[in-house]
């Protein structure tokens, strides 16, 4: 029998060096004439690690990290293929510290199983909760989801049962069932993780969301920079074609259920859901007005479910263990696991999926390990670009969509990126403006104009130009600043323009410091 040795082929781990890895690693074994396969699995998520390379013994799987090609025979020298220790070993993977304290609920597969293969999907469990959907009527799919309490995970945490009882009672003779994995905010990858480890997983949740509310057709929308997920997601949709997991008689049920891969345009709003829905149609990815719901009248005018990546994952487990089961982990009214993707100037980056309730500091000290450069954590910004800068003294927030908002926050897709002692939070507001300038689709003036406006005012109070006579100094600005902010959260059609006020107003609220002209020979540091 060979041994199976498993080398991610997954972006991060890429461009680390893991193809060169698997390249080496499969000379050597010709070399050395060994019984060896050399398996393209998911990453783990644990991002300093990569490439992390795992073999599989008789007592379980063992990772040796950062490996590069010049480790490779000296690997094979140590015996490594019987998972001996070698100076680069991390001992049985599931035994990690990082990996052992989640609760991996939507991602128990990721990096455990060859992303491109259907039947190594159904020997770790796949395509359970498919099976029991196919013995219920759409009605019952429907309760069980909305039962589960799970919510929208691509930021609006919208109930999830909800949208899809709305689709489920909506008239239509066609239906449609959109992915938004369009992933745009930044420090997320959480979606992308989950399409190169596990994209069945994603197959099977929107099969299932086709199955209750009556549609025969779907599209991924996916985000036109992961060059890498689109082959990979491509090539597992075959395979489920192949396999009888989609097609005109899903699983010989006699249901149809079509999946298409489509390329996102490229621009941040493109993953708001409806201009996903217009740009999926061809058109110029700008907002629509709602209402119509898009669960009403959505794609092609069709009643149409669009969920983010992760929510869709999230679906399989819900049917195959009960609503019940997934009801049980989480704290108030966010249920289930949330899905936390640590970024920035971190020491261990990476994915952590956990039920919700865990606090910041819990996640900083005892996943983040600190900021990679070393020196304090000053702030951290979760939720995207549309999220809070908060500084430590709020790092005790527990992560749940309620007491998140109540303290002026929002987990959002659950990206959190950290900064240390040198940045500069007025460069950040005034990045966060800017953003927003570039990224408004210019459907409403509050946005399209406030954002360019905003980014004026910014480099005014901080005395990059010159206050205009008749305004007298920083104090002006500050509440010119304030003002216009709130006329772009009660204005704004959309949530870009919505929400960009909370990173701008959180920056100056907690480090107002930074934006005293006094002080920015001192903020200039970063
Ligand atoms: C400006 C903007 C960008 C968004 N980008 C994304 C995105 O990249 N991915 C995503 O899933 N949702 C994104 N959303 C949220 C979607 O509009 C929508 O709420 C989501 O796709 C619904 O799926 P869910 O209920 O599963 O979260 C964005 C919203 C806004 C306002
Ligand atoms: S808030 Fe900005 S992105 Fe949203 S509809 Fe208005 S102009 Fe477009």
């Amino acid at each position: 029998m060979s041994v199976k040795v498993y080398v991610p082929r997954e972006a991060t781990a890429r461009s680390l060096g893991a193809d060169a890895v698997a390249r080496s690693i499969a000379e050597e074994v010709a070399r050395r004439g060994a019984a060896v396969e050399v398996v393209r699995n998911g990453s783990r998520g644990m991002f300093w690690l990569e490439p992390l390379v795992e073999v599989e013994t008789g007592s379980g799987r063992f990772g040796y990290g950062q490996v590069q090609v010049r480790d490779v025979p000296e690997l094979f020298a140590s015996g490594f293929l019987r998972g001996e220790t070698h100076r680069l070993s991390q001992g049985p993977v599931a035994s990690i510290d990082y990996l052992k304290r989640q609760e991996r609920l939507t991602c128990p597969r990721l990096g455990v199983v060859d992303p491109t293969s259907l039947q190594d999907y159904v020997a770790h469990g796949g395509g359970a909760g498919l099976r029991r959907a196919l013995s219920l009527p759409p009605a019952e799919i429907v309760r069980q989801v909305t039962d589960s309490g799970l919510r929208g995970r691509g930021g609006a945490a919208f109930p999830t049962g909800i949208k899809w009882q709305t689709a489920l009672q909506a008239p239509g003779e066609r239906k449609y069932i959109v992915c938004n994995a369009d992933e745009g905010d930044s420090g997320t990858f959480a979606d992308r993780l989950l399409i190169e480890g596990d994209p069945f997983c994603l197959i099977e949740g929107m099969t299932i969301a086709g199955l209750a509310i009556g549609a025969t057709r779907g599209y991924i929308y996916l985000r036109c920079e992961y060059p890498n997920a689109f082959d990979i997601l491509n090539a597992a949709v075959a395979q489920a074609y192949q396999g009888g997991y989609l097609g005109a008689d899903v699983l010989g049920s006699g249901r149809t259920f079509e999946l298409e891969v489509r390329l996102g345009a490229g621009a941040y709003i493109c993953g708001e859901e409806t201009s996903l829905l217009e740009s999926l149609e061809g058109k110029r990815g700008q907002v629509r007005f709602r209402p119509p719901l898009p669960a009403i009248e959505g794609l092609f005018k069709c009643p149409t479910i669009i969920n983010n990546v992760i929510t869709f994952a999230s679906v399989p487990i819900i049917l195959e263990r009960g609503a019940a089961f997934y009801r049980d982990y989480g704290a108030g009214r966010s249920r289930g696991t949330l899905t936390i993707q640590l970024a920035g100037n971190v020491a261990h980056g990476g994915l952590i999926e956990r039920a919700f309730g865990m606090s910041l500091r819990e996640l900083l000290d005892d996943y983040g390990g600190g900021t990679f450069s070393g020196r304090p954590i000053r702030a951290v910004q979760v939720g995207g670009p549309l999220g809070a800068y908060w500084p430590p003294s709020k790092f005790d927030t527990p992560l749940d969509y309620e007491t998140f908002a109540a303290a002026g926050g929002m987990i959002g897709h659950g990206g959190v990126v950290v900064f240390d002692d040198t940045v500069d939070m007025a460069a950040q507001a005034r990045y966060a403006m800017e953003f927003c300038a570039i990224e408004s689709c210019g459907k409403c003036t509050p946005c399209r104009i406030g954002s360019t406006r905003g980014v004026e005012v910014i480099d005014r109070l901080i005395g990059a130009s010159p206050v205009p006579d008749g305004y007298s100094g920083a104090d002006s600005q500050e509440v010119l600043l304030r003002e216009l902010c709130d006329t772009m959260q009660y204005g704004s059609l959309c949530a870009l323009g919505g929400l960009i006020p909370l990173p701008v107003l959180s920056a100056l609220d907690h480090f107002s410091e930074d934006f005293h002209q006094s002080n920015r020979h001192r903020v200039s540091r970063s």
